[in-house]
């Protein structure tokens, strides 16, 4: 699919069809009152006829005939008024959806009206929805999607005036960027929740291997390595290969790096979760629990995911992917309740339930970082725990840091992408719950504050770096189709991720 951004008047477009998004009410649109004017108020009879009162996800098409060189109008809803990012994200899904439905092959789009809020934004995120209204993870579905035929081509236009001399010339150069960085980070996310999507089969800690080497075969910036069980077991990460022990496929910890062309600015660093799979080991997870947990890896497809965007676009830092591959299985050779595993720091700890093993991958590859990236910032990204989801619900990450500044700029990301984030505390009361009598901690807590004692267990790893914890086990996947999101994984955090690499 090509997005274009063009500066000829919309109404002027020969597209198969026009998506025009109104806001509030529709009879004090100026693009509605023109072309219900040129249709002799054909469309103001339809949409009081089908009560288009522009509400986000509403849509109304009329067939112009003649009148315009579209062969179909679509009226996108907006909503009653302009609302944030992740709004104007749905709305280019809602526009594509439509295009789907009517088998359109180009979709002309009419970024919303607005005078308060920056268009380089809109076009950004309306390109993005565009590309994520379009995902669909239908590869092992034989009989879906016989009939269906892509858009091809997305114009998307800026110019909404009516009736007044048109603007000439091309679209503004910094808008046409903006869009062209919807449509890559809207790419990067597809293809994170393809990684979720896919079965673990096939994702497992080698496929995440060859998909990393795929990546920085396509950027001269990028660089991977890969280490096998054997050079992780020369680091001593005795927690990260206990946790994979129990697997037959090899666990691998996979390393990036971006650097810029000129002198870094800092140096990042983005740590994913990556269990391919989580059956709960010995302490094993029911059936209806289980079912979903090949999404446990759903930090390490959005960093690994990312790292495309970040090289496309272009970072002023050095930045570094990092992630710990591996299955959390039941075997003859699986870790046990009641070991003790012995940290690449060093410490000792003693696994108390076998199912809070991302902490154990995670505290490795947090030290890991530190020894070999020294990051300025450090981040890791995990479908951590259900307390965390319990406390949030599903559509809200937690963020959980050792440090004020670093964690409002990254919330600061998360606001310019309309990611739904949410600050939580590292309550030092809740850290003699992770007393062990037998060792240096234990791996798990009581049941309250579950979130948080995870949290702290990765802190004691984390020293004095500057870090960011994002527990993203809601909003990793999703049962319903919603917008811009799409039942199953979302590829939630790259967008922030990204934005926040790649900012000046
Ligand atoms: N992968 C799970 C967390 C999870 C749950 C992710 C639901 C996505 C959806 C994690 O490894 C886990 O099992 N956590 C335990 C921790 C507990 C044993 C301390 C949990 O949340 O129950
Ligand atoms: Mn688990
Ligand atoms: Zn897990």
């Amino acid at each position: 699919m090509e997005i274009k951004s063009l500066n000829s008047h919309p109404l002027d477009s020969k597209a198969d069809l026009l998506a025009i998004t109104v806001y509030g009410d529709p009879s004090k649109d100026a693009l509605v009152k023109a072309v219900d004017e040129a249709l002799d108020g054909r469309l103001s009879a339809q949409i009081s006829a089908e009560s288009f009162k522009a509400k986000l996800g509403q849509s109304c098409v009329v067939y112009p005939g003649d009148a315009y060189g579209a062969s179909a109008i679509a009226f996108i809803g907006g909503g009653a008024k302009r609302g944030d990012e992740a709004n104007t994200r749905n709305i280019g899904a809602y526009a594509y959806k439509v295009a789907r439905r009517l088998k359109a092959k180009t979709l002309a789009l009419v970024l919303p009206t607005t005078t308060t809020k920056n268009t380089d934004i809109d076009g950004q995120m309306v390109a993005e929805g565009v590309v994520l209204g379009s995902y669909k993870f239908s590869k092992y579905q034989t009989k879906d999607g016989a009939g269906d035929q892509p858009v091809e081509t997305v114009e998307i236009h800026s110019d909404r005036t009516v009736g007044k001399k048109k603007k000439k010339g091309a679209a503004s150069k910094t808008l046409k960027g903006a869009i062209e960085r919807g449509a890559v980070i809207g790419a990067a996310t597809c293809h994170a929740r393809d990684m979720v999507n896919e079965p673990a089969e096939f994702l497992n800690p080698a496929q995440v291997a060859t998909i990393a080497r795929g990546i920085a075969k396509k950027h001269k910036s990028v660089s991977v390595k890969v280490l096998n069980e054997k050079d992780c077991e020369k680091l001593g990460m005795g927690m990260f290969l206990g946790v994979g022990r129990g697997s037959d496929r090899e666990s691998f910890l996979i390393h990036m790096t971006y650097k810029p062309a000129k002198k870094a600015k800092k140096v990042q660093t983005f740590i994913g979760k990556g269990v391919t799979f989580d059956s709960g080991g010995y302490s094993l997870k029911p059936s209806a629990s289980m079912v979903e947990m090949k999404i446990d890896m759903a930090g390490c497809a959005a960093v690994v995911s990312s790292m495309d965007a970040i090289a496309t676009l272009g970072s002023p830092n050095e930045v570094h992917i990092i992630t710990a591959c591996c299955e959390n299985l039941v075997s003859g050779n699986a870790y046990l309740l009641g070991d003790v595993l012995v940290a690449m720091d060093g410490t000792t700890v003693e696994i108390t339930n076998t199912d809070a093993e991302g902490r154990l991958t995670l505290g490795d590859a947090i030290t890991y970082a530190q020894e070999k990236t020294s990051p300025d910032e450090l981040f890791d990204f995990a479908t951590l725990t259900g307390a965390c989801m319990v406390a949030l619900g599903g559509f809200t990450a937690g963020v959980f840091s050792n440090n004020e500044a670093l964690a409002k700029s990254w919330l600061k990301s998360s606001d310019t992408t309309g990611e739904d984030m949410w600050r939580m505390p590292l309550n030092t009361k809740l850290k003699s719950q992770l007393n062990s009598s037998i060792a240096d901690m234990k791996n798990s807590g009581e049941r309250w504050g579950g979130a948080i004692t995870a949290g702290l267990f990765l802190e004691h790893f984390v020293k004095d770096t500057a870090w960011v914890h994002v527990d993203l086990a809601g909003p990793a996947y999703v049962k319903a189709e919603k917008g811009s999101t799409m039942r199953g994984g979302t590829g939630f955090a790259v967008a922030t991720i990204v934005e926040h690499a790649t900012k000046k």
